[in-house]
């Protein structure tokens, strides 16, 4: 029986729109930091690290799943969706997370694995006993041969070959878009979805304030199709959107569809606006690495201009790493290529279709890590950052799946790089120790001591984007310019115009930029708050310094004195990041 919303039936005004000022952060709690030494992250450490995440100036968490798993997907098996899996602590932990993560200011948004559970999940234990056209046995996909839906791709290439597995208990095959211990769920019964939205409640009752749906595409079967996007997919978010919202008003539902950009927009609720807040843009970060590697704006411009436009409500989340492999599967053939030519010439480094590596050794320089940080937190959409890659983290692919970029934060230079008091061999995972990245140089303590280290420089930046609207809410357009080195574009929002200015290039760069219809305008440089030649009819010029970039704030016209700008001093960012 579906309870009585908090405030009654009627529909609360839109849902605030949060997520769209936010900086998100993705962390896995067994990643972060071990509170009781038995060698995993778990939710009593994450609060201990809840301070450095205020002060690093991110406004939200994603947190990786939690739940009780046997753990052969990282959690993403999932063996109970209400529960918290023991090694992180109790429901009790989870609230007491909750309450210190809400009094700080940052929102918690949490997993949805709607596709599929583990195999060990009791629904599928009683499914795979039951008979025949049971609805116990229909909380699954199952067929008596396994042709059928043939032309859905397989996802994860390295280790299965078919999309069914033969149960020999049922008798029967069961369907699995991912590893064949993940049995997906079948929508089609009405009390999966029923169960789902329980779920959904479960955690929304308890206070995350956003839910990712993880490998939402999938969530129906049509033969003949590619079983990816239906219709009927989309209805039941559509539900889910409407149950989310009559009941709490102001919470994420935040989309996993690696998709190419038409498919993603519709996971917004196509024009509508009646399915997820957000989706991350896949398509756009693979081009991000191509235009670094390429040195050539191309990539990004076109495959912005390939995005239609999406609903008010609605906001992009864009991202350059995460937990999984950095996928190829958004790209051309020949990009694909080109893509493992330049970022993973040793085959260890690639796994099913990407590439498991973290930002820093994937780019290397300090240069290129900042441009591309600056390109990720003045693009449009809300920016998600991965734990570590703000302190420039190694990896190790030489660990089985995607673990290489799942090891543990690295706080200090001390034992167990401070994430645990354990003995090194009980760690959930190694430490990265090889002579680059190695936890006692690449770490929280070093980097805090000193003001020139990335971290500060993340700081600095992410502020910067928190003060100026423009760039999580701003109009996009791109500025043209002749050097196709470099790439420009502006950010606009009520009275804020900012133009941002990046070389994609190792060489300095020249660019002239046609900037006429604010001919009269003063410029402001946004991390120094020097000032720059004010604009005037002709074309605008700026040397940039290899991989550099530049954000700028155009200045109101002050006064006009005989067809001449006179331009007040540009003002300082009210705050400049604390030093220590
Ligand atoms: C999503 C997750 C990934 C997981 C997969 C299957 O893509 O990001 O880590 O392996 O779903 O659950
Ligand atoms: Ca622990």
């Amino acid at each position: 029986m579906p309870r009585t919303p908090p405030g009654g039936r009627e529909r609360p005004p839109a849902a605030a729109d949060w997520y769209k000022d936010a900086v998100i952060y993705e962390v896995p709690v067994r990643a972060f930091r071990d509170s009781n030494g038995d060698g995993i992250g778990d939710f009593l450490g994450l609060i201990e690290k809840l301070d450095y995440l205020v002060d690093l100036g991110v406004t939200a968490l994603w947190l990786l799943p939690f739940f009780p798993s046997p753990g052969r997907d990282d959690g993403y098996d999932t063996a109970d969706y209400t529960g918290v899996h023991p090694d992180f602590g109790t429901l009790d932990d989870v609230r007491a997370f909750l309450a210190e993560a809400h009094r700080r200011g940052i929102r918690v948004i949490g997993e949805l694995v709607l596709n599929h559970t583990s195999d060990q999940h009791p629904w599928f234990q009683r499914a795979r006993h039951a008979p025949p056209g049971s609805p116990w046995r229909e909380y699954y996909v199952w067929s008596d041969t396994p042709d059928l839906y043939a032309d859905a791709r397989i996802i994860f290439t390295d280790t299965e070959t078919s999309n069914w597995a033969w149960d020999p208990v049922a008798g029967a095959y069961y369907w699995h878009r991912f590893f064949s211990h993940q049995p997906d769920l079948n929508f089609e019964n009405p009390r999966v979805r029923e169960e789902m939205l329980a779920i959904v409640d479960h955690w929304l009752d308890l206070g995350l304030d956003g839910l990712r749906l993880d490998a939402v595409p999938y969530l129906y079967e049509e033969d003949g199709t590619s079983c990816e996007n239906l219709g009927a997919t989309h209805a039941f978010l559509r539900e889910l959107r409407r149950h989310v919202d009559e009941r709490y008003g102001d919470r994420l539902l935040l989309a996993e569809a690696n998709q190419w950009p038409e498919d993603a927009v519709a996971y917004f609720g196509a024009g509508r606006g009646d399915e997820c807040h957000m989706a991350f843009h896949f398509p756009l970060m693979p081009r991000l690495f191509m235009a670094l590697r390429m040195e050539d704006r191309f990539p990004i411009v076109d495959i912005l201009e390939q995005t239609p436009p999406i609903p008010e409500t609605a906001q992009w989340a864009i991202f350059l790493r995460n937990h999984d492999e950095l996928t190829l599967e958004m790209v051309t053939d020949e990009e694909r290529d080109y893509m493992y030519r330049a970022y993973a010439s040793d085959p260890a480094a690639r796994i099913n279709v990407g590439i498991r590596r973290r930002l820093a050794p994937l780019v290397g320089t300090r240069g290129r890590l900042e441009l591309l940080y600056g390109l990720l937190l003045s693009l449009p959409g809300t920016p998600v950052l991965y734990y570590g890659d703000e302190i420039g983290m190694g990896d190790n692919y030489f660990l089985a799946d995607r673990n290489g970029v799942r090891t543990p934060m690295q706080w200090g230079p001390d034992r167990n790089a401070g994430f645990s008091e354990a003995s090194g061999e009980r760690l959930y995972l190694p430490l990265i120790t090889d002579p680059v990245y190695h936890f006692e140089a690449v770490n929280v303590a070093v980097q805090e001591a000193d003001p020139g280290s990335l971290l500060w420089w993340m700081k600095r930046a992410i502020g910067l984007r928190r003060r100026h609207p423009s760039l999580a809410r701003g109009t996009f357009a791109v500025v043209p310019t002749p050097n196709r080195h470099v790439i420009a574009y502006r950010r606009e929002h009520r009275s804020e115009t900012i133009l941002v200015v990046a070389n994609l290039s190792r060489y300095a760069q020249w660019c002239e930029l046609d900037l006429a219809g604010d001919a009269g305008r003063g410029v402001a440089e946004l991390f120094s708050g020097e000032t720059f030649p004010w604009i005037t009819d002709a074309p605008y010029g700026l040397t940039l310094g290899p991989h550099s970039f530049l954000w700028l704030r155009l200045e109101t016209i002050a006064a006009r004195t005989g067809g001449q700008a006179v331009v007040g001093p540009a003002r300082r960012p009210a705050r400049r990041a604390r030093r220590r």
